[in-house]
């Protein structure tokens, strides 16, 4: 491996230069630029020790000219002559490499200040130690258990990136990932209490499609419910809260519906009862009314009010839907024939957002609202047929025109006709009579 030296050589150079970079530590007078880093070039001369090095090139604490001894303490000017035992003295603050329930702390001796965190980044919160003591698995941590997540678990060690970098684990997009490596793993998980199955249920629910299929960083991904470093599973009187974020107008009705104090008063939570949380799925219009796909009749009974309720609202949601879907292809006839049909179309489009607005109404459990709403759509939609049978009545009696205009066009041309070929006989005729 002797024809190996040169490029190591140069390979330490210039990674001890990348690395070198001011180490700006709590120190008030940071060592000047491009100072030899002994951790560095030491640990590039060792392939099973450069590792960590190599892993470092894309790290934001790099790229803030940190480097080993500010996370990991000792010396980096010592040890340059070879004495490793120079530079990783614990006597000049050497850590080593922390056990996993020391890692929050580790992390948190910067990330909790902060005075320190501001001269980097000021807008940076520095609440991720205390909040992960309060998560499940800060709690679990700080009793012995070392199953749990800890900050190099979900960032990773030696290459962690900013958090809205896309290739960092807790982007959106990738963090379902990251938790499924626990979360998904029964073998892994098999001596706790609670299911595998979040991920792949998460992975089918509308919420899952729509980040991991469409890229829409809007759905939430498990941490936008579970909070970054709180995570706990939401408690009961809180999942409203976390669905009510993003779900404002839902969240809104549920508060002013019959339920709100009934659910309360039995522990149900509030969505979850009838959405679930990780499977959630595109909601049915059947979900309603009292026939065999109800979720109204899990809990209530022929003869009560709420059953009546369930009845009433399925009919005026299904019925808005059935005069929309009768307008909507009658005008699509007239407007293949060509016809006009700007206006009906209009009509047809705000009859579709009161359905929309009447699905969410349907919360508030409230028939008068509902009723309200779903009128003005049956309005608009009625609106949209008569235009769409007018279009076609129009068409019908350009029809009509066209075959009486046509039966005048013959009758002119047999007129011309005849009346051409008389004077053609006349000039023949005349014709004759001027040879003679
Ligand atoms: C002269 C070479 C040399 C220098 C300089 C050096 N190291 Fe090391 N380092 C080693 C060797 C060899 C090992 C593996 C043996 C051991 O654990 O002591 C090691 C191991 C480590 C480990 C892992 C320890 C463990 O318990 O597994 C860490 C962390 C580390 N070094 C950090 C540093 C930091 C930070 C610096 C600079 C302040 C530094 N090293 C400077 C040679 C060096
Ligand atoms: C952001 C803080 C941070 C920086 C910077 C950092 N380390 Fe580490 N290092 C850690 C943590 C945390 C661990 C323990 C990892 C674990 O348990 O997963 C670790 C582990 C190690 C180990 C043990 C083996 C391994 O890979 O887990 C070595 C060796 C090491 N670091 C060397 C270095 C060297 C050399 C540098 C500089 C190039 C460096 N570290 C920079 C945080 C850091
Ligand atoms: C020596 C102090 C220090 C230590 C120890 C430290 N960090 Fe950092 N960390 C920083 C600084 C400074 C930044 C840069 C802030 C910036 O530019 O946004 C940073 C940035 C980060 C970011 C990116 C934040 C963003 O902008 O999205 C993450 C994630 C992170 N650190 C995680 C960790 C983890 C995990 C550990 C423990 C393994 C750790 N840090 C240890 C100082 C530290
Ligand atoms: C269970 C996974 C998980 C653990 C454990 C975890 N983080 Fe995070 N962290 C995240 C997620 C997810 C985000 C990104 C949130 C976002 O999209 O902005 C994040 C973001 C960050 C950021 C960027 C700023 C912010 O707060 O949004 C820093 C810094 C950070 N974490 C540091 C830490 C430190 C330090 C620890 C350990 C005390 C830790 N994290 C433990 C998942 C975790
Ligand atoms: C390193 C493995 C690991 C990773 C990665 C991990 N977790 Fe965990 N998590 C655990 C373990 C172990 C428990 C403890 C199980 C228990 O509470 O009984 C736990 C507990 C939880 C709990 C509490 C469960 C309960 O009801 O007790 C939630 C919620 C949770 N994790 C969410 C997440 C989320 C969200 C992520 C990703 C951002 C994540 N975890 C990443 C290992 C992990
Ligand atoms: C739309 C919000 C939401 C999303 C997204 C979400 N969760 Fe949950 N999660 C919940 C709710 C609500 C609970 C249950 C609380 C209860 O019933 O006590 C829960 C419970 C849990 C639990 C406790 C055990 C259990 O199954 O009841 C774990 C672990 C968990 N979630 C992990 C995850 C992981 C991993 C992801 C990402 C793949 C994720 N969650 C995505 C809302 C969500
Ligand atoms: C971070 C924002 C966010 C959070 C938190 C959130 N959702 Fe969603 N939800 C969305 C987005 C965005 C969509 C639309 C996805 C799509 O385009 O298909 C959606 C879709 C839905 C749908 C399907 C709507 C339809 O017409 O198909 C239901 C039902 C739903 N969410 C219920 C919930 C419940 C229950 C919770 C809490 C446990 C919750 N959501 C938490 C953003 C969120
Ligand atoms: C009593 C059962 C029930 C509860 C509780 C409930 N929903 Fe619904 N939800 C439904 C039904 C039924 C539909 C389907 C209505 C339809 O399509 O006709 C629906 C539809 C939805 C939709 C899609 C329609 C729309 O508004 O865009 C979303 C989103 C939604 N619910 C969110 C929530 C949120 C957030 C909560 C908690 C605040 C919640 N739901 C509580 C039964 C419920
Ligand atoms: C998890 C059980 C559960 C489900 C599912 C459920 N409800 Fe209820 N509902 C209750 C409870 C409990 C009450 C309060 C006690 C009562 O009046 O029965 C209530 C009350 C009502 C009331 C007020 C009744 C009154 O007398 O004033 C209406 C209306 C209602 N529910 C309609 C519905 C509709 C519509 C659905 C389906 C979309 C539904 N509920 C689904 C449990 C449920």
């Amino acid at each position: 491996m002797r024809w190996m030296k040169p490029f190591l050589s140069v390979l330490v150079m210039t990674m001890s230069l990348v690395l070198t970079k001011p180490i700006l530590s709590q120190a008030q007078n940071p060592p000047p630029r491009e100072q030899p880093n002994s951790c560095v070039s030491c640990h590039l001369e060792d392939e099973d020790l450069a590792e960590p090095v190599k892993a470092m090139a894309n790290d934001i604490h790099a790229k803030n000219g940190l480097s080993c001894a500010d996370c990991h303490g000792g010396d980096p000017t010592a040890g340059l002559d070879g004495d490793a035992d120079a530079a990783m003295d614990p006597t000049k603050g050497y850590i080593g490499v922390p056990d996993r329930t020391e890692i929050p702390r580790f992390c948190g001796r910067c990330h909790s200040d902060p005075e320190y965190m501001r001269q980097y980044n000021p807008r940076l919160p520095t609440d991720q130690l205390n909040r992960y003591k309060t998560s499940i698995h800060g709690k679990r941590l700080a009793r012995g258990d070392e199953k749990v997540a800890t900050c190099v678990d979900c960032h990773g060690n030696h290459g962690i990136l900013k958090a809205n970098d896309s290739r960092s684990p807790v982007y959106a997009t990738n963090v379902p990932k990251t938790c499924a490596r626990c979360h998904a793993d029964s073998d892994y998980m098999a001596e706790y209490d609670i299911p595998t199955t979040q991920v792949e249920e998460y992975e089918n629910s509308v919420h899952g499609q729509a980040l991991l299929k469409r890229g829409d960083t809007a759905a939430p991904a498990c941490n936008d419910c579970h909070g970054n470093h709180g995570a706990a599973p939401p408690a009961v009187p809180s999942v409203m809260y976390v669905c009510g974020q993003c779900h404002v107008n839902n969240s809104e009705m549920f508060q002013e519906s019959p339920h709100k104090e009934a659910f309360a008063e039995q522990d149900l939570p509030e969505c979850e009862t009838c959405h679930g949380n990780h499977g959630i799925k595109h909601p049915k219009d059947e979900m309603l009314g009292v026939g065999p796909e109800s979720i109204c009749l899990e809990c209530h009974d022929e003869g009560e009010k709420a059953y009546e309720v369930a009845a009433k609202m399925y009919v005026d949601i299904d019925s808005l839907k059935t005069a929309i879907f009768r307008a909507d292809s009658l005008v699509k006839i007239a407007e293949t024939a060509g016809m006009e049909v700007v206006d009906a179309k209009f009509s047809i489009s705000d009859a579709r957002q009161f359905l929309i607005k009447s699905r969410t109404m349907i919360h508030k459990l409230s028939v008068e609202d509902l009723e309200k709403l779903s009128k003005e759509g049956m309005k608009k939609a009625m609106e949209a047929y008569a235009m769409g049978v007018a279009a076609l009545e129009e068409l019908q009696f350009r029809r009509k025109g066209l075959a009486l205009s046509t039966i005048f066009i013959i009758i002119l041309a047999i007129g011309l006709y005849l009346k051409i070929r008389e004077l053609d006989q006349k000039t023949q005729f005349q014709e004759m009579e001027l040879g003679d």
